[in-house]
């Protein structure tokens, strides 16, 4: 199975093993399920025309995202440290550069950006769980619902206490470590997520206006879609997998040994990707049925679900659930999003997790509130993509989480032997092997170059 170099660099994790391989499967599906499927997916998919985008979408997040999760996985379990050590430990024994560390330290910060905005997103679907069990959304009228959303988002101060109560609910379950309680939450919530999410896909067959919600999403119409929309439909690949902040990494390096990282992989992305379309098939016909605009942006679910549950029987009970299950598939998303920073200042700089933890949490809080503000005080402010919250996402996803990505692949394909990652992959030299190894070193790379110079005007097709 291997060979003696190859076993000579083996190291053992410093806190400790994931219980099983499901219980790494659950904590990977759980950062890589969250309002990236339920919330941006359908907003972004709105904003940029539907079928192409989607199209794009799916082969970004299996020539790209998919290679680049194993790439993060064979790495962060090689290292077995945090990010910002297992790059630089591995960049020095496989490369001689020391300096690969920085792309630990680049995901640290993309990782707090990302967070800052999340956590306030997050905030509103902890709201939502006391609108809808107060039974506001019955009866589904529109005006009444948009005006409840204007009212959360609009009211700064409102925003804010809800984004400070997820940012602490984050940070609690960070500082007692990730192993510790994050498999048995998501047990129990990834069916009940799956769940509701068939409930939704009823309700939207039999009451939307579902042939024209599905054309909109599978009807590609490649002449509409520009060079920014190709960009986002990559930087969302990342976004939704988790990759490109080294998040999945860190996870790995408490990977045990003999669980096989090819498929472990495949079943998230597989079950991530199975998500979003379910949401997007659930979103759209509601939003055809009811005269709303796809494009509507950020509020667009908070828009559209509400208008499901409030005609729906049960749908107090119901939309309460879900929006539990969803603040849940948050958290879980969140804890990732810190969790490379926090095994950093852990290892390297021997503090307590509680600590750590808690510094971090409070940068990333004060951070957030440049998006809370720029959705009520601030909302005038637009410039380049729009409003505060547009740029400060354009920028963590679009730009900062491929060029992470870009980096990974470069190191996995380019840097790390064969030896080492035919060995850690140990599925020899297979099709599968090869078939990684080449969307790595090639396919990878260069598609997120190009999608880059096509996005800022340097070629055009
Ligand atoms: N994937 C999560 C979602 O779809 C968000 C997320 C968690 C994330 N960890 C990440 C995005 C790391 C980028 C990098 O909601």
């Amino acid at each position: 199975m291997t060979n003696a170099t190859a076993t000579a660099a083996r190291r053992t994790s410093l806190h400790g093993f994931w219980s099983s391989r499901m219980t790494f499967i659950l904590a990977v599906s759980g950062s890589a399920i969250g309002l990236g499927d339920i919330w941006k997916f359908p907003y972004i998919t709105g904003q940029n025309g539907g079928g192409a985008f989607v199209i794009v979408y799916l082969l970004c997040v299996f020539l790209i995202g998919l290679p680049i999760m194993i790439s993060e996985i064979l790495i962060g379990r090689r290292g077995r440290r945090n990010p910002v050590t297992t790059m630089g430990l591995l960049g020095e024994e496989e490369g001689g550069v020391r300096h690969w560390r920085l792309v630990g330290v680049m995901g640290i910060f993309t990782g707090f950006i990302i967070l800052s905005f999340y956590s306030v997103i997050a905030g509103w679907t902890l709201a939502y769980i006391l609108h809808a069990a107060r039974g506001e959304f019955t009866g589904g009228d529109a005006t009444r619902i948009g005006e409840v959303f204007a009212t959360i988002t609009g009211t700064w101060w409102r925003s804010a206490a809800w984004h400070t109560l997820f940012m602490i609910m984050t940070v609690f379950v960070v500082a007692r470590g990730v192993q510790r309680g994050l498999g048995q939450a998501v047990r129990i919530l990834m069916p009940t997520l799956f769940a509701l999410l068939i409930v939704l896909l009823g309700y939207s067959m039999a009451s939307g206006q579902f042939a024209a919600g599905v054309d909109y999403m599978f009807r590609a119409d490649f002449s509409a879609l520009s060079g920014n929309s190709v960009l986002i439909a990559l930087g969302h690949s990342f976004f939704t997998l988790s990759v490109g902040i080294c998040a999945v990494m860190a996870y790995a390096a408490y990977l045990p040994q003999s669980t096989s990282i090819m498929s472990t992989a495949g079943t998230v992305v597989v079950a991530d990707t199975i998500v979003s379309l379910t949401v997007g098939l659930i979103i759209f016909p509601i939003v055809f049925a009811n005269g709303l605009a796809p494009d509507a942006g950020p509020g667009l679910i908070f828009r559209t679900l509400p208008l499901a549950f409030g005609n729906m029987p049960a749908g107090a009970f119901f939309g309460a659930l879900f929006f539990i299950v969803l603040a849940f598939a948050a958290w879980t998303s969140a804890i990732s999003l810190i969790e490379p920073a926090v095994a950093w200042a852990v290892e390297r700089r021997g503090l307590t997790r509680v600590k750590a933890a808690t510094g971090i949490g409070v940068v990333v809080w004060a951070l957030g509130f440049a998006t809370v503000l720029s959705f009520n005080e601030l909302d005038h402010v637009q410039f380049l993509r729009g409003s505060i919250f547009d740029n400060i996402d354009y920028l963590a996803s679009n730009i900062l989480l491929p060029l992470g990505g870009l980096l990974i692949t470069i190191f996995a394909g380019w840097v790390i032997c064969r030896n080492a990652s035919a060995d850690e992959l140990d599925v020899g030299t297979s099709l599968a092997y090869r078939s990684w190894h080449f969307l790595t070193r090639f396919i990878a790379p260069v598609a997120v170059i190009l999608i880059f110079l096509h996005a800022i005007g340097v070629f055009t097709l």
